[in-house]
């Protein structure tokens, strides 16, 4: 029983925990080869769930953001590397053009974030910019009816597989005082003129999610490819990243509920000294609290998403979901893998990937630290 939850959220995330059931058999290639299979991203289209966030007005499924945060953990307690690529694609994505996207803009896109051919892009991170977002340094200039885009962007998730990205750039001068102004929001297409895909990254986890670098070198786009107006794109970020904070939450919890039931299964069956080790009160201890801070970090994502579907600010409730619940998840799965014992440190258990895959959860979309920040903001504003 969960206060936030009502009955449509629970079918949705049913529908989408049964239809999981089924991907196991799939990881082990992919995470390998480093991509999402195609045919499951088009699944997940015909199902709707890529279209969760975006309006019925505009062709999506119109659920809450209660529902979406449920349906990520599912998505994340079977396979993490898939997780991360729908919650760029759904929670920062498609959710940035609903706020922001002119009619025309939401009519030409949201169907490509929707139909399962590929995942969106999100591309704020420079080399010299990461938890300092602000300081980018890509930059947007007039050229004659549209815009010629400069710089190279890094750790993008999705971009080998993204119809299109939203792209930050800087449009006029860096003012050291006020690093954000001129900052605005692109909608790139990736087969525009003058943009490629760097070599995907090698990752500690999160494998099959690919990670490359976007290379914009005179790249054109067109006047309508501004998201929003000039000049407020790192508030458009930031408010992304708001509702992206509560996704990543919805993953860690994901994370470490499958890494547990991993745990406690198998302490259930694995007999040490005469008897299962789940007899052993050392165990049941770590578990018992392992499974508190679980229902706890559950909380407060949902906390955060009930009152983003309520119009009403989140971002402080975001940031302490996120900071939560991942510092929660790594904790969770390395009790997972001491539950485990040697065979944890193997492969085939594969709690040994869901911590290597859960270590990301404290870093992107903003670091544990970047959470202190926005949280201490909030708390001693006023
Ligand atoms: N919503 C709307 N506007 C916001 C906002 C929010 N949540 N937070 C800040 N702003 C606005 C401010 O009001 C301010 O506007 P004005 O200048 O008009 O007053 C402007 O943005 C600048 O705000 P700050 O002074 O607070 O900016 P800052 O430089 O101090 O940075 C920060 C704040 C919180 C540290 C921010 O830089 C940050 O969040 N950093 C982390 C970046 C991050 O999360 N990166 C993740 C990369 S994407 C990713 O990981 C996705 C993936 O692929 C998995």
């Amino acid at each position: 029983m969960n206060p936030f939850v009502g009955e449509t959220e629970r079918a949705l995330s049913g529908a989408v925990a049964d239809w999981t059931k089924n991907l196991a058999e799939r990881i082990p290639a992919a995470e390998m080869e480093g991509a999402l299979p195609s045919d499951l991203v088009a699944e997940l289209g015909r199902l709707g769930v890529l279209g969760m966030t975006i309006p019925e007005a505009d062709g999506g499924l119109g659920a809450s953001a209660v529902a979406f945060a449920l349906v990520l953990e599912e998505l994340s307690a079977a396979w993490p590397s898939l997780a991360v690529g729908v919650a760029v694609n759904s929670g920062i994505v498609a959710s940035s053009l609903v706020r922001f996207g002119s009619p025309e803009q939401r009519k030409r896109w949201l169907p490509k974030l929707m139909d399962g051919a590929g995942l969106g892009a999100f591309a704020l991170t420079e080399a010299s910019s990461g938890s300092d977002a602000a300081s980018l340094r890509t930059t947007a200039r007039r050229d004659g009816s549209g815009w010629r885009i400069d710089g190279r962007k890094q750790f993008i998730t999705n971009a080998r597989y993204a119809p299109f990205a939203i792209v930050l750039a800087r449009v006029g001068e860096f003012d050291v005082k006020r690093t954000s102004a001129g900052i605005t929001a692109f909608v790139v297409p990736l087969d525009a003129d003058g943009v490629s895909i760097g070599s995907s990254e090698r990752k500690m986890g999160l494998r099959a999610s690919d990670t490359s670098a976007l290379i914009l070198d005179a790249a054109r786009v067109d006047r309508d490819a501004v998201l929003g107006e000039e000049g407020n794109g790192f508030a458009i970020a930031m408010s992304g990243l708001d509702g992206g904070r509560i996704g990543i939450a919805a993953q860690s919890v994901g994370i470490a509920r499958r890494a547990l039931e991993i745990a406690r299964a198998y302490a259930k069956e694995r007999k040490q000294f005469g008897r299962p080790i789940a007899d052993f009160e050392g165990l049941r201890f770590r578990l018992a609290k392992a499974d508190s801070d679980l229902a706890a970090a559950r909380l407060l994502a949902l906390r955060a998403a009930w009152l983003r579907d309520r119009g009403r600010p989140f971002t402080r409730e975001a940031a302490m979901a996120k900071l939560y619940a991942s510092e929660m998840a790594q904790r969770a799965t390395h009790a997972a893998v001491q539950v485990l014992g040697g065979n944890g440190y193997m492969r085939d258990y594969a709690v040994e990937r869901y911590a290597r895959d859960g270590r990301a959860t404290t870093i992107y979309e903003g670091t544990s630290e970047i959470q202190r920040i926005v949280i201490a903001r909030s708390l001693l504003a006023a």
